[in-house]
């Protein structure tokens, strides 16, 4: 492991391949029960280039009504969330290493030409637990600066199998996708890549 900034830890090929693939399956049965939905922006109404879905007791979703926010329901059919793989619960065990479970499982799909913006994760009331993520399926260039906008940044391809910590000192550090690279892990179809992060929301 390689801690990229204080608090930001990196684990390359935390998960094997086998392992991946299992995730993979686990993961259509959260979508099927949990269909893809698209969010939007809070005030534009702009849509993400990302779909998501959640696992967990709570999911995080973004709409022009009620803004960023975790609910206990999907935004699209009123049902509960499905349950969090084990395979996710166990990177949360070891390399979170947090006293608490997490209560949410945002599931990030991203078609080749997706991207996500610099943001920091700040919806979660328990800002001392850290935010997991795993990445399966086709590599991307991650990017991270620092706790104000605009400041210097650094990247790093993320590969599947590997995991993010994102804890400690860069528990609000800005973070976001450049882009889908090509040519990675089939893992995903179409060339896809599927992000998942593991968050304790609320305070203990
Ligand atoms: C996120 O910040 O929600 C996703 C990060 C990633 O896709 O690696
Ligand atoms: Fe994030």
């Amino acid at each position: 492991m390689l801690e990229l900034a204080p608090g930001l830890i990196y684990h390359p090929d935390f998960f094997d391949r086998i392992e991946q693939a299992a995730l993979i399956e686990d993961l259509r049965a959260v979508v099927r029960a949990a269909p893809l939905f698209t969010p939007r922006m809070p005030r534009t109404g702009k849509p993400f280039s990302v779909r998501m879905t959640n696992c967990g007791t709570l999911g995080w979703v973004s709409d022009t009504t009620g803004g960023y926010r975790y609910q206990a329901t999907h935004p699209e059919t009123g049902a509960q969330w499905p349950e969090i793989p084990d395979l996710a619960l166990r990177a949360w065990r070891e390399t979170g290493a947090y006293h608490h479970p997490p209560e949410a499982c945002l599931v990030n799909y991203y078609a080749p030409e997706a991207r996500m913006g610099l943001h920091q994760d700040r919806d979660e009331q328990d800002l001392a637990a850290p935010v997991v993520s795993i990445s399966l399926g086709a590599s991307c260039l991650f990017r991270w600066g620092g706790e104000t906008r605009g400041g210097s940044t650094k990247s790093l391809r993320l590969h599947s199998g590997d995991i993010v910590v994102i804890g400690g000192a860069s528990r609000l550090c800005f973070h976001g996708v450049d882009r889908i690279l090509p040519g990675g892990s089939a893992l995903v179809d179409g060339g896809g890549r599927i992000n998942l992060t593991l968050r304790r929301v609320s305070a203990a």
